[in-house]
């Protein structure tokens, strides 16, 4: 700290030998007992790990043996079961149930808290949003105060009815321009959790209030208060899978540890560690943060008579992934059950190979090509997690595990989860590792007013622990990278496609010799284009993109009519 007072000479110069003797005892003294109590909180803040396990209620009807129902579910594998999904309702922003005559006249709410009875320490919550409910209503729900507390009054009397433990966000995404998000969202998203945080508090039932995130930066940049949010949340699960597809354009895995030889431009950090990373580095505790793992491969079908096998290879992107397999019926997306069953089949005539860089398996045969999870990669993560001193491993979703035994014993992936981390007791979060949050990228604050109900002491807030920035490192930001969507999976035909985009270039945009180019349908976007290739960049907010001079400009000084 700056301002501290300068002693005044007498006192200082004048303090004896025996005095000072006696402060260093004082200090030693204080020390000790500082050491004594850093050590009780420690040990107070070191927490087991969690094994969070998402199940989707639509998976019971699949067909045959691919039917998933809540009776499958291995509870004692988990820490916490998520039901996906709930929505929000378009007009009164209220919960949406889904699918009523499963979750509510079958009795599927009901039916997944009941497993409590059994199983009393795993908490059973209910997940809200998703790929399929896109992201506009959730825009409109948070940008309104009243709306908001329409839908947290809602959200409590659900939980209360049907005895939830918690409630996990998986809003696909605040401020997604892409998914009809605003770029107000990002404020409101943060002012939304911190009203359905109070709301528990004040339900006194210890409700858990999680949320599922992207790690592409510039999905952060646009929608998360990330060191806020953190604070807020029990737990982040970090959806560290559908980093490729069919989208991008190339045959890859989506969930490699770490970054390969061949990933250029956006997909240089869109891996698993660095995506983990990015969530410290901007102030979230590692002890908050829960590694996703995929339970499914993304599949592609190559281009015809393309023998290029390797990571990165060509393919038919009109087919929109690889065929459909015979449970999970998604182009594209083949469940883990369904992919040993014929890669791991004896005399298969699938060639399997393994990416030393991103530690994921991958396997093709004639035009068809899968990246995906085995047992050996799901426990290279799940020894990464516990190095990393991350809070535990996700998983989207039960569902899709070997839940049969049909390549071997039932539930091998899940059974790795639990094996690690069931025994592992999350460290207090790392400092230093925090890049500070320049004031101008600071959430307004706000508070609890009357209309959330009685007011609330401050001590009840959840038990967390911010990592404390040591570093300073200048953050200038001009323009944030963004890259654009080029083609997200096609939510109408594909339900079992949780979030997935991530993309990048855009070709025809860089035809031309221009090295700049300005987006054609916002003004304040634009286009940097190196050897062919597109990356999109936005300008700082109330600038637009100055044709002339290639830089972000006022609109005034813009001679762009369209931009004024
Ligand atoms: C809920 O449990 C009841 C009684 O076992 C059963 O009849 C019903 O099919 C179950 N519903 C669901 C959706 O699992
Ligand atoms: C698979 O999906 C297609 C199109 O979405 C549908 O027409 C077909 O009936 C489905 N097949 C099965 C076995 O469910």
């Amino acid at each position: 700290m700056r301002g501290r007072i300068k002693p005044r000479c007498s006192v200082a110069g004048g303090q004896s030998h025996a005095r000072r003797h006696i402060a260093n005892h004082k200090m030693r003294v204080l020390l000790a007992s500082l050491a004594v109590l850093a050590a009780f909180t420690t040990a107070e803040s070191d927490s087991k790990a969690r094994i969070v396990c998402y199940f989707s209620n639509w998976a019971v009807y699949r067909p045959g043996i691919g039917s998933y129902g809540i009776d499958d579910i291995p509870v004692d594998l988990c820490t916490h079961i998520i039901y996906s999904f709930i929505g929000v309702t378009e007009n009164t922003h209220e919960v949406l149930v889904i699918d009523p005559e499963l979750d509510v006249e079958k009795g599927g709410f009901r039916n997944f808290t009941s497993l409590r009875n059994k199983h009393p320490n795993v908490k059973f919550m209910v997940a809200v949003g998703g790929w399929a409910e896109g992201g506009a209503k959730y825009s409109r729900m948070v940008a309104q105060k009243s709306s908001r507390m329409a839908f947290v009054r809602s959200v409590v009397d659900f939980l209360n009815k049907y005895e939830f433990d918690g409630l996990d966000l998986d809003w696909e995404y605040p401020g997604a321009a892409d998914r009809g998000g605003s770029f107000s969202d990002k404020d409101k998203f943060l002012f939304f959790v911190q009203e359905l945080r109070r709301a528990f508090i004040r339900a006194g039932k210890g409700w858990e209030l999680t949320a599922a995130v992207p790690l592409a930066n510039f999905r952060l940049m646009e929608g998360y208060h990330v060191p806020d949010l953190c604070e807020e949340l029990d737990a982040i699960h970090v959806m560290s899978y559908d980093l490729r597809g069919n989208w991008a354009g190339f045959a890859d895995v989506h969930s490699p540890l770490y970054k390969r030889p061949h990933d250029q431009w956006a997909y240089e950090k869109l891996n698993v560690n660095d995506g983990l990373n990015l969530w410290e580095e901007k102030g979230c505790p590692s002890n908050k943060l829960v590694v996703g793992v995929p339970f499914y491969g993304r599949s592609f079908t190559l281009s015809a008579g393309n023998n290029n096998y390797g990571l990165g290879t060509y393919i038919n992107k009109e087919a929109g992934g690889g065929n459909p397999a015979p449970y999970t019926n998604a182009t594209g997306f083949w469940a883990y059950y369904e992919i040993c069953m014929d890669v791991d089949k004896p005399e298969t005539e699938w060639t399997k190979k393994w990416d030393d860089h991103g530690m994921c398996p991958y396997a093709y045969k004639g035009t068809q090509w899968v990246g995906y999870e085995d047992p050996r990669s799901v426990e290279i993560k799940m020894k990464w997690i516990k190095q990393k001193g991350y809070l535990g491993a996700m998983t989207w979703a039960i569902d899709m595990d070997d839940f049969q035994g049909v390549c071997g014993e039932k539930n091998p992936l899940s059974k790795l989860l639990h094996k690690y981390m069931s025994d592992y007791i999350v460290p207090p979060p790392r400092t230093g590792n925090t890049t500070p949050t320049p004031e101008w990228a600071r959430p307004p604050s706000t508070t609890s007013d009357p209309s959330e109900g009685a007011p609330i002491p401050t001590t009840a807030k959840p038990t967390t622990q911010q990592a404390s920035s040591v570093t300073t490192r200048p953050t200038t930001q001009a323009s944030t990278t963004t890259q654009l969507d080029s083609e997200p999976p096609n939510p109408v035909n594909d339900v079992e496609q949780p979030p997935a985009e991530n993309e990048v270039d855009s070709p025809e945009i860089c035809s031309s010799s221009e090295d700049y180019v300005a987006d054609k349908r916002r003004c304040d976007k634009y286009w940097r284009c190196v050897n062919g290739e597109g990356m999109q960049f936005t300008c700082q907010s109330g600038t637009v993109f100055n044709t002339m001079l290639n830089v972000c400009d006022w609109p005034d000084n813009v001679d762009r009519p369209e931009c004024k």
